[in-house]
């Protein structure tokens, strides 16, 4: 049985944010990856990381925009803590060698990003994430006290018998084995959810597991219903085409070949946050001066090809190998499409969760910074700030503390659940056909506007899909790489989690952020402004509330 003070779960970059903080403690630390680290979700990250730096910027004007932003649902004192430790934490990964864009007088440069007052996001070309995974990577095969499992599948989390954490059980990816892991402390940096809509920007490897794994012994989910839709993503494949476009000065246009955000944005135009944007787009297709295709067009071409080629070069390559189009010559069709989520797992802000020894760090978590709608650029700063102080709290709190004795009963429940998968005869719906109808269903209800009707048609599929998911057909019963159970296993966890966001936006009954009720068009911060939580220990959904943390932020109207 592998033993360690801290087990992290998910190698992106809160994972391994967090691991480095807890191993430089000088704490044992395993941490556990159902992919190689560096394939993590983490490195599709494109446009760059926020931090008022610049000395005519301020902390306290990145976290207003950022309040702003959230509508309003973000936590004020979370969200000042990310933004004030938001230039230290930059300045650490360049000196551990993120090799960040320098302008022409060879100091760090920005690019401007959605709903920012300011120019603060610091990048590396659009390919900000796999710079920052790579380093971070490296830096943690320096500690010995580092264990890295890669390839390996946590399926569930285990108490001890006060309901402690004391670890998880995983299985070999590559064999099958399934082990139980020791552990003090676990730190859950599993990532979002976006596989269980289609189309995402989300890889295949977005599928909830942590969010459902804590959400499974008790602990609860807050602002589920805040899905992010980016606004520019390519129609049908959902790939992500770089906010940072529009930083660079790129346009948005409709069929009709109008600049259209000066209707719904004036002051901020393409570079308003992404709900703005999205709804904005949205409309203009629904109301039929978007392309055939359903999209609108994004004007690349307005930036010098020089610039395009040295700052967005990545989304040159996917232009041109998924769209056939070059970016720098004309305007590529783009819509909005699921890409992040805002809630997760209730967590303060060390990332502890309701569950004595457990912590959430990065997308899987809710501390709350991101509220009603994140600003681009300020994910990569909540793994990486969260990330470190869930690692530094978990080292500490566990610091001669004796391992937990985990229940071994919970060891043969799973055994005995995967098992049953594993044998099952091949008589229900395959995993493919009912993750696709699930990922329909999401894009088609839950997506930038909402009601209850749509809802309440998108519940009841998600209920039905997760009795069909109890009986799926199994053809592989092998033991290496057996994708057909990780796929099972997976589609549970993604119909956990599906089913909190549906309830979620049911509950919430007004429009704000992300959720756009077209039934209560208007924001109501009097019966509102709250957190919704949905909470589950084996039994069914339980929804309950609490307080938005205000600090010195009052709400107010919110315009672009
Ligand atoms: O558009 C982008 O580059 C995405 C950035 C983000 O989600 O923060």
């Amino acid at each position: 049985m592998p033993k360690h003070d801290v087990l992290v779960i998910g190698a992106g970059l809160a994972g391994q944010r967090a691991a480095l903080a807890a191993a430089e403690q000088g704490t044992s630390v395993g941490i556990i990856s159902k992919v190689h680290p560096v394939r993590s979700h983490s490195n599709a990250a494109q446009g760059g990381i926020n931090a008022a730096l610049n000395p005519e910027d301020s902390w306290e004007s990145h976290a207003f925009d950022t309040i702003k932003g959230s509508d309003y649902l973000g936590d004020q004192d979370a969200i000042e803590i990310m933004c004030r430790e938001a230039p230290g934490e930059l300045l650490d990964l360049e000196h551990l060698g993120v090799t960040f864009h320098r302008n022409e007088e060879g100091r760090l440069g920005t690019r401007a990003f959605g709903g920012a007052s300011a120019a603060r996001t610091y990048y590396v070309a659009d390919i900000t994430g796999q710079a920052i995974l790579h380093v971070l990577y490296e830096q943690l095969m320096k500690f010995s006290e580092v264990h890295r499992y890669e390839e390996w599948f946590t399926t569930a989390l285990v108490q001890d018998e006060d309901g402690r954490i004391a670890g998880a059980i995983t299985r070999n990816i590559r064999d099958g084995a399934i082990e139980l892991f020791q552990a003090k402390a676990v730190i859950l940096a599993t990532g979002g959810n976006g596989q269980l809509y289609d189309p995402t920007t989300n890889a295949l490897i977005c599928t909830g597991d942590g969010i459902a794994m804590a959400y499974r012994i008790g602990a609860p989910l807050m602002d589920m219903e805040m899905i992010q839709y980016h606004p520019t993503t390519l129609a049908g494949l959902g790939l992500l085409i770089t906010e940072g476009a529009r930083g660079e000065g790129a346009h948005l246009y409709n069929a009709q070949g109008e600049r259209f955000m000066e209707k719904y944005a004036p002051n901020k135009m393409e570079l308003a946050s992404r709900d703005v944007v999205s709804r904005a787009e949205q409309t203009e297709i629904n109301e039929g001066r978007g392309f055939p295709d359903g999209t609108v067009a994004l004007d690349i071409t307005v930036v010098p090809r020089k610039r395009i080629h040295e700052a967005l070069r990545e989304i040159v390559n996917v232009g041109r190998d998924f769209a056939g189009v070059d970016i720098t010559r004309e305007p590529i069709h783009i819509k909005p499409g699921n890409h992040y989520t805002m809630g997760g797992i209730r967590t303060d802000v060390d990332g502890r969760t309701s569950i004595p020894g457990l912590y959430a760090a990065g997308e899987c978590a809710c501390v709350s910074v991101h509220g009603g709608n994140r600003l681009g650029a300020n994910s990569l700063l909540d793994t990486l700030v969260f990330g470190r102080r869930s690692g530094l709290h978990a080292a500490e709190a566990v610091h001669g503390l004796p391992l937990r004795d985990p229940d071994l009963a919970q060891l043969e429940d799973e055994e005995r659940r995967i098992s049953g998968i594993v044998d099952r005869d091949g008589s229900g719906r395959r995993v493919s056909e009912v993750k696709a109808e699930l990922g329909k269903t999401m894009d088609k209800y839950v997506a930038v506007f909402r009601d209850e009707d749509g809802l309440r048609t998108g519940l009841d599929a998600v209920q039905r899909l997760k009795e069909e998911a109890t009986d799926l057909a199994i053809d592989d019963k092998g033991a290496v790489f057996n994708q057909d159970v990780l796929g099972a296993l997976e589609l549970q966890f993604m119909l956990d989690n599906a089913e909190a966001i549906v309830l979620s936006a049911i509950e919430r009954k007004e429009s704000r952020g992300a959720q756009f009720r077209t039934d209560f068009p208007e924001r109501n911060d009097d019966d509102w402004l709250k957190h919704i939580n949905v909470s589950a220990n084996g039994s069914e959904p339980e929804i309950s509330y609490s307080d938005v943390t205000m600090t010195q932020w009052e709400p107010q109207e919110r315009t672009y």
